[in-house]
């Protein structure tokens, strides 16, 4: 079976409830067949609106994935204010964010952290889509390989080829998401072959090739085709630009129409 091409967007701490249903509804009306089997959407809003987006979706027989953007590492415990795998797993996510920088930045998760929230992720049957990337200091002392080498390599710390094939890798350049700046395909590419390599050796060629590689970074219309003709660049994790449905939906609409309508 081919492998699909992974399309989605986390909204960040964006769209309280009613607009996360008026997105939903716009999507609905946009899509309403839902998308081409190739392509694996999803949408990872906050907390609050992951039970009623994803009963949404279900209802409306609408082939997204839903995720949370965070979970604790903990089943569960005095950790005040926390989420654990085992709650998100009945909302009906079945994806979950995990090492975003935004949030290594400000709430200063470890490497050593995302490792242990991945195993129990799965533990729960969570999907962990784990956000990796370099900052600009590193890009500027060409060292952005190794960062994120290393920052996988700890994140799937101890899993089995099995557990490995469960979850996907969104490499993210620290110095290209939000208004910083932009990777160009080529860089990005160039990133994807490292991460793939070392995939590779860490789990094997079987295993290694099967692992969806996404980029995330500033994606938008214009961009979203070149990066994926980038031999290692299995999917696009959109933020601004897939935070109006119809934006979104456009995204999607194009890349079907270039990856596989056209390839038909
Ligand atoms: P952006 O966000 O597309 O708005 O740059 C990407 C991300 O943080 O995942």
């Amino acid at each position: 079976m081919m492998t699909p091409i992974w399309l989605g967007t986390s909204w960040k701490m964006n769209k309280p409830l009613s607009q996360a249903m008026a997105w939903c509804e716009t999507l609905a009306a946009r899509m309403p067949e839902g998308c081409h089997p190739a392509i694996q959407p999803f949408v990872i809003p906050p907390f609050t609106a992951i039970q009623p987006v994803s009963h949404f979706l279900q209802t409306h027989q609408l082939p997204l994935l839903t995720g949370a953007q965070n979970m604790h590492e903990a089943d569960q415990g005095a950790w005040t204010g926390e989420i654990s795998a085992a709650m998100l797993a009945e909302t009906g996510a079945t994806l979950v964010e995990l090492g975003h920088s935004e949030r290594l930045a400000a709430f200063n998760e470890s490497d050593a952290a995302i490792n242990r929230k991945v195993h129990s992720a799965l533990g729960h049957g969570l999907r962990p889509l784990i956000c990796i990337g370099d900052s600009a200091e590193e890009k500027r002392w060409q060292v952005s390989r190794e960062s994120v080498v290393r920052q996988m390599k700890i994140a799937l710390y101890g899993l089995s080829h099995q557990q490995a094939l469960r979850t996907l890798i969104a490499y993210e350049p620290v110095w290209a998401i939000g208004e910083h700046g932009t990777a160009s395909p080529q860089e990005a590419g160039v990133i994807h072959q490292a991460l793939r390599q070392a995939l590779c050796e860490r789990f094997g060629h079987e295993t290694g090739t099967r692992i969806p590689l996404l980029y995330g970074g500033s994606v938008t219309l214009q961009n979203a085709v070149e990066l994926l003709r980038q031999q290692e660049i299995n999917g696009l994790f959109i933020g601004r630009a897939a935070w109006d449905a119809q934006g979104y939906c456009d995204i999607v609409q194009r890349v079907t129409q270039e990856f596989i309508l056209q390839a038909q």
